[in-house]
């Protein structure tokens, strides 16, 4: 099964961007994380990044079309954007909404998820072992699918 691991906004600048928010590890090593982790669940993952609106609403579709699973980091997205909640809610296979940080305990702007009410589930604020965790629930669907 493929799966699409898509990512928002600034999170190509991970490791260089406030890591005491957001960790040391670089994109790159959440790309390699996120590929060791679906080797071991029988995922073929693909893992994007976009600091476009627009190119991550297409993603979402090209998702909905084939009935992609996604593990989606909306990123700033995430709070205002109801072009990308849209796009979410159009799928019928499994999204999970994922966040590096925990946006509840930060500013008063990021405890809106425009997302959440649409995503299958939300995963947040366990750094880059949130990815790890929503491709297990999404190998658990999966095989829950299955069966
Ligand atoms: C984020 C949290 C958002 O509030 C923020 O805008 C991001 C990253 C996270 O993964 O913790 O860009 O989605």
């Amino acid at each position: 099964t493929t799966v699409f691991v898509l990512n928002g906004p600034n999170l190509g600048r991970l490791g260089r961007r406030e890591p005491e928010v957001y960790g040391a590890q670089t994109y790159d090593d959440l790309v390699v994380l996120c590929q060791k982790t679906g080797q071991r669940l029988g995922l073929d993952v693909e893992v994007r990044q976009t600091d476009s609106e627009a190119e991550l609403i297409g993603w979402l579709h090209e998702a909905a079309d084939g009935q992609v699973p996604v593990v989606l980091n909306p990123a700033a997205f995430t709070h205002y954007s109801y072009a990308v909640r849209d796009a979410v809610s159009q799928r019928t296979a499994p999204l999970i909404e994922v966040h590096i940080s925990n946006p509840a305990a930060r500013e008063e702007f990021r405890h809106t998820s425009v997302v959440s009410g649409v995503a299958s589930g939300t995963i947040a604020g366990f750094g880059l072992t949130s990815y790890v965790l929503a491709l297990h629930a999404l190998a658990d669907a999966e095989s829950e699918s299955e069966s």
